[in-house]
C-alpha cells in the first residue's frame, strides 16, 4: 500500500540532479554525473539524501518519468526507507500537470511485489511519500490528481496479482469469486451466468471450449452506468482462459509455463472497470468476460468439429488451441445483441504471431473505425503504452471462409494475428470495433521498463481507462 502527503519533511529525501550540474556535485562524487536512472546517496546527521540523475534533456519523456518513479522506489527499498520526501522543485518543471502524474504512477508501480507462495509470508510494506515544493494554491488540485492516479495504478497492480496467480489457485469458479469480491459494495452490477444458464441461451462457442475441463465455464457481465446524458455505451470483452493447454492440439511442454496468463485480457477489463468506478468517472460501460479452461477430456473439441455460435453462425474447428477467438466471439455477440453497446473493444492474449512480430513491448491492434482508432491512439499515448495498428482487407476475411461452416477458427500458417482479428470482427458485425492482441505485452520474463517486474504487466488497463471517458 502507498499513501501520499504534501509538503511534509522527512529524514529520507529525494532530489533530482540534471546532467549538466555535474560540477556542483563533483566534490561529493566524481563518478556520479546525473545520468538518467543513476543515483548517489549522501548522509549527514539530519538526513539521508538520494540524488537521482535525470539526464540532460530539458523535458523528460512521460515514460522516462514513470521509469524514474519506479527507480526511486526501488532505491529506497534498498536503503530500507519506506517514508520519504521528494523535492519536486529540483525537477525544474514549470507546471505539475506535465509530469507529476507519471512520476506518481511510476512510484506506485515500483511498490509491486510478486505474490510468493512460500512458507514464510512477507508482510506487505506500507509506503508514505511526501511531495515537497508544491505551491499552497495548487495543493487541492495536486491531491485530487494523485488520488485518481493512485486508484488507477493500484488497479494495474491488482490485475498483475490476478494474472500471476497460479492456475490451480484461480480456477474459473475462483476467478468469478474474486470478481464478486472486487465489486462488492460498488455501483457496478455483476451478473454471473453459469454452465446451465449458458446452455439455456445456447452460448455454444464458449461452452465447447469450457466443458473440456472439470471446472465449468462462466460468463460474467459487469455494468457501470454513470452517464445518464448519453445513450452511448462502450462494450468491453476480455479473454479469461485461466489455463490454456491447447486442448487436443496440445501445446509443447516448452510453451506450457505461461498458460496461466491466458486470462490477462479478462484481468485488464475487470480492473479497468474497477478504476472507472473508484474514480467515479462519468461514463457508461458494459463488460462481458468469458471464463474457462482449455483442456483435454472426453468432451473436448476436436479438429474437424462444427459448432454453433451464440449469434447463430457455425464455426469449423481447425485447431483446438485457437480457443480464445471462440469464447470472445460469443461474448462479443452477447454485448451487441443483448446489451446493445454502441462500440466494442476486445483484449486478449490471442496469438503467438503478434509476439513474433512485435515482441514484448508493443501490442497489436486491429480496428475498423477511424474515429475509434484515433481516440484509442490518444489514450494509449497518455497511458504511455505502445500499440501498432495492423491493417486487414477482404483477402484476410477469405482466409477464414470454411467449406462446411460459415467460418473457420484459423487460416493458413501466415497472417496469424490478422486472421484471429478478422474472425472476431465477423461477430462484431456493424458495431465499431477495436481489438488488442496483448500476447506479447501481458507478460515479461525479462522486464523491458523499470516500472515492470518479472511476470504479469497489467497491460491495457490505463489505455482502455482513458478511452472509456
Ligand atoms: N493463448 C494463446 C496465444 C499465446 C501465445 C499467448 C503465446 C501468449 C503467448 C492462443 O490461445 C493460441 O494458442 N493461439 C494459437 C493460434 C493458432 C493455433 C491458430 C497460436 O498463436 O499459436
Ligand atoms: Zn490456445
Ligand atoms: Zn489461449
Amino acid at each position: 500500500m502507498i499513501s501520499f502527503r504534501i509538503n511534509e519533511a522527512n529524514y529520507a529525501k529525494v532530489t533530482f540532479i540534471k546532467e549538466e550540474k555535474e560540477a556542483i556535485l563533483s566534490p561529493i562524487s566524481l563518478s556520479f554525473k546525473g545520468e538518467i536512472k543513476t543515483s548517489l546517496v549522501t548522509t549527514n546527521q539530519e538526513s539521508v539524501c538520494l540524488h537521482i540523475g535525470i539526464g540532460k534533456e530539458e523535458i523528460l519523456e512521460p515514460n522516462q518519468l514513470r521509469e524514474i518513479g519506479a527507480y526511486i522506489l526501488k532505491e529506497m527499498k534498498k536503503l530500507g526507507q519506506d517514508t520519504f520526501s521528494i523535492d519536486c522543485a529540483t525537477l525544474g518543471y514549470p507546471s505539475y500537470s506535465k509530469w507529476l502524474g507519471e512520476l506518481v504512477e511510476g512510484l506506485v508501480l515500483g511498490t509491486y511485489e510478486l505474490p510468493a507462495y512460500k512458507k514464510e509470508r512477507k508482510e506487505q510494506k506500507q509506503w508514505t511519500i511526501s511531495l515537497e515544493g508544491i505551491e499552497k494554491e495548487d495543493e487541492k488540485d495536486v491531491l485530487s490528481m494523485i488520488s485518481e492516479i493512485v486508484n488507477l495504478t493500484q488497479c494495474v497492480l491488482n490485475a498483475r496479482d490476478l494474472v500471476n496467480a497460479p492456475g490451480n489457485k484461480l480456477r474459473p469458479f475462483q476467478f468469478v469469486k474474486e470478481i464478486e469480491i472486487i465489486f462488492k459494495d460498488t455501483d457496478v452490477e455483476v451478473e454471473v451466468l453459469d454452465e446451465m444458464q449458458l446452455k439455456e441461451i445456447k452460448m455454444e462457442a464458449l461452452l465447447s471450449v469450457g466443458t473440456s475441463s472439470a471446472y465449468s465455464p462462466y460468463l460474467v457481465v459487469l455494468k457501470y452506468k454513470n452517464n445518464p446524458d448519453t445513450e452511448e455505451c462502450m462494450g468491453l470483452v476480455g479473454k479469461g482462459v485461466t489455463c490454456d493447454t491447447g486442448g487436443y492440439c496440445l501445446k509443447p511442454a516448452s510453451s506450457m509455463l505461461g498458460i496461466k496468463g491466458d486470462m490477462a485480457g479478462a484481468a485488464a477489463i475487470i480492473e479497468t472497470v474497477n478504476a472507472l468506478q473508484l474514480n467515479r468517472k462519468k461514463t457508461n460501460v458494459v463488460a462481458c468476460i468469458p471464463i474457462c479452461e482449455n483442456r483435454i477430456s472426453k468432451s473436448s473439441l476436436l479438429p474437424g468439429d462444427v459448432i454453433n455460435a451464440y449469434d447463430g453462425s457455425t464455426i469449423e474447428i481447425l485447431n483446438t488451441d485457437a480457443e480464445g477467438r471462440l469464447i470472445l466471439a460469443d461474448a462479443l455477440s452477447y454485448l451487441i445483441q443483448k446489451e446493445k453497446v454502441s462500440q466494442v473493444l476486445d483484449i486478449a492474449t490471442l496469438t503467438g504471431a503478434v509476439v513474433g512480430l512485435l515482441g514484448f513491448s508493443i501490442a497489436g491492434v486491429l480496428c475498423d473505425s477511424e474515429i475509434l482508432w484515433k481516440k484509442f491512439e490518444q489514450s494509449a499515448k497518455k497511458a504511455g503504452e505502445r500499440y501498432l495498428r495492423i491493417p486487414f482487407y477482404e483477402e484476410h476475411e477469405k482466409m477464414i471462409k470454411s467449406h462446411v461452416a460459415d467460418i473457420k477458427n484459423m487460416g493458413e500458417s501466415y497472417c496469424g494475428t490478422i486472421t484471429a482479428g478478422v474472425f472476431i470482427r465477423y461477430f462484431a458485425k456493424e458495431t465499431p470495433w477495436i481489438h488488442l492482441d496483448i500476447a506479447g505485452t501481458a507478460w515479461v520474463d525479462n522486464p523491458v521498463f523499470e516500472y515492470q517486474s518479472k511476470g504479469a504487466t497489467g497491460a491495457g488497463i490505463t489505455s482502455i481507462y482513458y478511452l472509456c471517458q
